[in-house]
């Protein structure tokens, strides 16, 4: 059975959990492969509102097994509160499973998120607080403490007492903060331990025994393309490999089980945070479509930054990440646009490019539009292609004609049933 994978392809917030949930109704197994509770996934069923932030979208459908894969960064008090929120809207929560090999938060990642992101002042990157960065830094450092380890007391209080040992000579002599103590920090994560015990699995070969049982499994990206470690707009990124690529170094998978790459892109473009932002729109137009859009983080309720669709970027992030169908989600948000704009090329050290370059930045990079005519109606309520305004055709088909690559789905509200679907093979 084909594995299939969703990413994000621009700078998150794409519509990746509404998606994720509609593709699960066919899906046994749902597996998050990266990044950590700073993810807000968005579901909205019959006026009912689920947030998500470290549990796969497919946890709405009782009978799909969600996986938090390896490659992942759990913090266990957000995960635990996660738990109880979904069970005070009567989900059922048996089938949440933890890598082993996942790392954990611990609170000196938060408390070190914030000191560093204070520290770089005018050039913070507008992280989500959540400690992300840290706890990967220690991953990669080595010194990092994963699930398994919960599950050894005497080993956790080892790795633990040497992390805080060393992060308080951070915490006070470089940032000049209070220390943090052991005892309250053993006790608490002792504590949550007890809590998860029963959900950690090995990921990797539940994830191999499902596969070769003819099992449909789908991969849950968080963030997106361009806030990849990797690959994204550096320094300004988020600390996974977001792409399809990590599907396989962050859920032990080799790229042959992977087959339909499907990628999600906004009708425009949004960003949560700091860096570089091309398409930016400045004037009124912007809060138009974020009001439209209610363009506000799920996770630190921000206002997004708005701008016009990008298709250079977005032709970067198929070509990395192998995109084989598109999802073009939010496309009711256009609606009463007289004009929509779309780049198409930069203008880049006074030379017209169609790439997108590594070290681009809002001074660096002057945008080539075209102009659409907007259709300026309604159409959350369709639900065929072919009655769409034919102007809304027109940009759908520049849009798949430039990227080469055939539209799977239009979304065009945020409930589960507003969309208009091309390929029903999927659903
Ligand atoms: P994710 O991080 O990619 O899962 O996206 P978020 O859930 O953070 O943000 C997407 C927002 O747009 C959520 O509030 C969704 O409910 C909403 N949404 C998703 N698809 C559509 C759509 O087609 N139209 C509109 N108007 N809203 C949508
Ligand atoms: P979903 O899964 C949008 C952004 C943050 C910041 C940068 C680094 O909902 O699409 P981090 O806390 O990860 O170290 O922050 O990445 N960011 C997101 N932006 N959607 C997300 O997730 C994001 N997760 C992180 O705003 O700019
Ligand atoms: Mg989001």
């Amino acid at each position: 059975m084909p594995l299939n994978v969703i990413v994000g392809l621009q700078w998150g917030d794409e519509g990746k959990g509404k998606i994720t949930d509609l593709l699960s109704k066919n899906s046994d197994y749902v597996i998050r492969y990266q990044g950590g509770n700073n993810s807000g996934h968005s579901i909205h069923i019959n006026n009912r509102h689920f947030v998500l932030h470290l549990i796969p979208s497919g946890i709405i459908y009782s009978h799909v097994n969600c996986i938090i894969g390896p490659g992942v960064v759990i913090d266990p008090k957000s995960l635990i509160q996660e738990i109880k929120n979904l069970e005070s809207f009567g989900i059922n929560t048996d089938k949440i499973y933890l890598s082993n090999r996942a790392h954990v938060i611990m609170p000196y990642h938060r408390l070190l998120d914030k000191y560093q992101e204070e520290s770089l002042g005018k050039m913070s990157i507008g992280t989500t607080h959540r400690g992300i960065g840290p706890a990967y830094a220690d991953k990669i450092g080595r010194v990092g403490i994963r699930i398994v380890d919960l599950m050894n007391i005497d080993l956790f209080r080892i790795k633990l007492k040497k992390n805080i040992d060393f992060k308080n000579q951070i915490i006070t002599k470089i940032y000049k903060g209070d220390p943090i103590f052991f005892e309250s920090i053993y006790e608490e994560y002792i504590e949550y331990a007890k809590i998860i015990s029963h959900r950690i699995i090995d990921a990797v070969y539940e994830i191999h025994n499902a596969f070769h049982k003819r099992k449909k499994i789908l991969f849950e990206g968080a963030q997106a393309m361009l806030l990849d470690i990797n690959y994204g707009t550096y320094p300004y990124v988020t600390t996974s490999s977001c792409s399809t690529g990590g599907v396989c170094t962050g859920a032990g998978v080799p790229p042959s089980f992977l087959k339909n790459f499907i990628g999600i892109a906004k009708a425009y473009t949004t960003r949560v945070g700091n860096g570089p932002f091309p398409t930016e729109i400045k004037g009124d137009e912007s809060s138009l479509i974020r009001e439209k859009g209610n363009e506000y983080g799920t996770t630190t309720n921000r206002p997004r930054r708005c701008g016009w669709l990008d298709l250079v970027s977005l032709k970067y992030s198929c070509m990395i990440n192998g995109i084989n169908h598109l999802i073009i989600t939010k496309l009711d948000v256009l609606s009463t646009l007289k004009v929509i704009k779309v780049c198409i090329e930069y203008r880049y050290n006074g030379k017209i490019i169609k790439y997108f370059p590594a070290n681009i930045e809002n001074n660096n990079i002057e945008v080539v539009y075209i102009e659409f005519y907007g259709w300026e109606k309604e159409i959350y309520h369709i639900r065929n292609y072919e009655n769409l305004p034919e102007n809304c055709k027109k940009y759908l088909k520049f849009i798949e004609n430039y990227l080469n690559i055939r539209i799977l789905l239009i979304s065009v509200g945020p409930e589960r049933t507003q969309n208009i679907i091309k390929n029903k093979s999927f659903f």
